[in-house]
């Protein structure tokens, strides 16, 4: 027996390429009156509603007009067990990190709060339009089966692994380099490539991670080239400076990450604001990925992201919440707070660039385009639905707006999880 197909009918956009300015319709696919079939959790059509209709008479179609379709947005940078982190006052990052955010994680020792916490973070970012996201876990092993039993029970595609930390931690947050290891192959072998579920190696950062640590690290690198890898660098001046203490040979803080083989296409290095020429050659020549934290950037008034200049060495860049540092779930929160960080700079996010960035930007970045990230044929359907007019302030700039591009300004300036209609993960409504 088949299971019913669905038909989505809305506004259809989505992104075949990086649109290269504001008037570049080339890179956008936009269908006023748009369909996507879903067939077993796979998008088995898209395009105008009348050609994907046609071959669908066996659908059950759902109306969203007059809401747009997108691709659910792709999360590159947030940490699951800072649920209870996010809004904590005061601090820059070495002060936030000792001060609140170790103490809240050892509480991740206790298996049942992983779970309850597990739960609470999936309805928060789904609800917040998201469907992917590379998370940190926390150090303890069942905070990762937490994660990825959630994940797997909502069917939703998640990048995640075991904070690496053996110093600089308090007690019941520290790992050693052998359980470390161990710890992470055995979550490797458990959940890389287990239905939607993928594995990143999360040496938290240089700081809190021994030589020797970070040499198992790069073992495990070596071991599952098809892992993900992920860690902090450079966001924070005087995280930098405690970092060329502990490893004084390093030529740079790139330098240790490259020194123990951390560096390939598919490792993701949050923040990368304080940089030197030698470590901005070095992401060109890897192929590494910096990720953009606006929100968390700004909260812990770590600096400003030079976005144009690590393109302009061709250097893909992610961007990402980074909850509990960052201040919102919203990836539409992000955009506008990343706008204004560029706007400092004297650097322009057009809203065609940033909804791409959201989405497509973000599963290249990850190597996922193929999969998710896009409404073509043969992705997985994970599918947000976005309401321009969802709060008043909303509604009434959206009386003088004219094109889309202004429309999505608009969600992007002004909108949170209020504008999320609806999220389909695999094919399955949220709410
Ligand atoms: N650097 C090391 N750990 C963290 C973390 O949890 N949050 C942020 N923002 N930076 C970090
Ligand atoms: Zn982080």
């Amino acid at each position: 027996q088949k299971a019913k197909r669905i038909l989505l009918r809305g506004r259809l956009l989505d992104f075949s390429a990086e649109p290269q300015g504001p008037g570049d319709r080339d890179a956008i696919r936009y269908v006023e009156d748009g369909a996507i079939l879903i067939a077993e959790g796979i998008i088995a059509a898209s395009g105008s509603h009348a050609e994907v209709a046609a071959k669908a008479h066996d659908a059950r179609e759902i109306d969203h007009r007059p809401h747009l379709l997108m691709p659910g947005f792709i999360d590159t940078h947030l940490h699951f067990p800072q649920v209870q982190v996010i809004a904590s006052w005061g601090a820059q990052l070495l002060d936030w990190l000792n001060n609140y955010t170790f103490p809240e994680e050892t509480r991740f020792a206790d298996a049942e709060h992983c779970a309850a916490m597990a739960g609470q973070f999936f309805d928060l970012i789904t609800s917040h339009g998201t469907t992917t996201a590379a998370a940190y876990c926390s150090v303890h092993p069942a905070s990762v089966e937490a994660y990825f039993t959630e994940a797997a029970r909502r069917n939703m595609r998640m990048i995640g692994g075991k904070v690496m930390m053996d110093r600089n931690a308090p007690d019941g947050l520290r790992d050693t380099p052998q359980s470390s290891y161990d710890d992470s192959k055995a979550l490797i072998a458990k959940w890389h490539g287990t239905g939607r579920a993928q594995y990143a190696i999360t040496p938290r950062f240089a700081i809190t991670s021994t030589p020797e640590q970070l040499e198992m690290a790069g073992a495990l690198v070596a071991e599952h080239p098809e892992c993900y890898v992920q860690t902090h660098l450079s966001e924070n001046h005087d995280e930098i400076a405690f970092t060329a203490e502990l490893y004084p040979d390093a030529p740079d803080y790139l330098g240790v990450y490259e020194r123990y083989g951390l560096l390939h296409e598919r490792s993701l290095l949050g923040h990368a604001i304080h940089l030197k020429p030698r470590e901005i050659d070095l992401l060109a020549q890897t192929g590494a990925k910096p990720v953009f934290c606006p929100t968390s950037n700004l909260f812990l008034g770590s600096g400003l992201f030079d976005d144009a200049g690590l393109r302009g060495r061709g250097i893909t860049n992610a961007i990402a919440t980074d909850i509990g540092g960052g201040t919102s779930y919203s990836m539409l929160r992000t955009l506008d707070e990343g706008y204004k960080i560029l706007q400092l700079q004297n650097q322009k996010l057009h809203p065609l660039r940033a909804f791409h960035w959201i989405t497509r930007g973000n599963a290249v970045a990850l190597g996922l385009e193929d999969r998710i990230g896009t409404l073509a044929a043969g992705s997985e359907a994970d599918i947000v639905v976005l309401d321009a007019r969802a709060t008043p302030a909303m509604a009434l700039r959206m009386e003088r707006a004219e094109t889309l591009s202004e429309e999505l300004f608009v969600l992007q300036t002004l909108g949170d999880d209020r504008a999320i209609a609806q999220v389909y993960v695999a094919g399955t409504a949220q709410k």
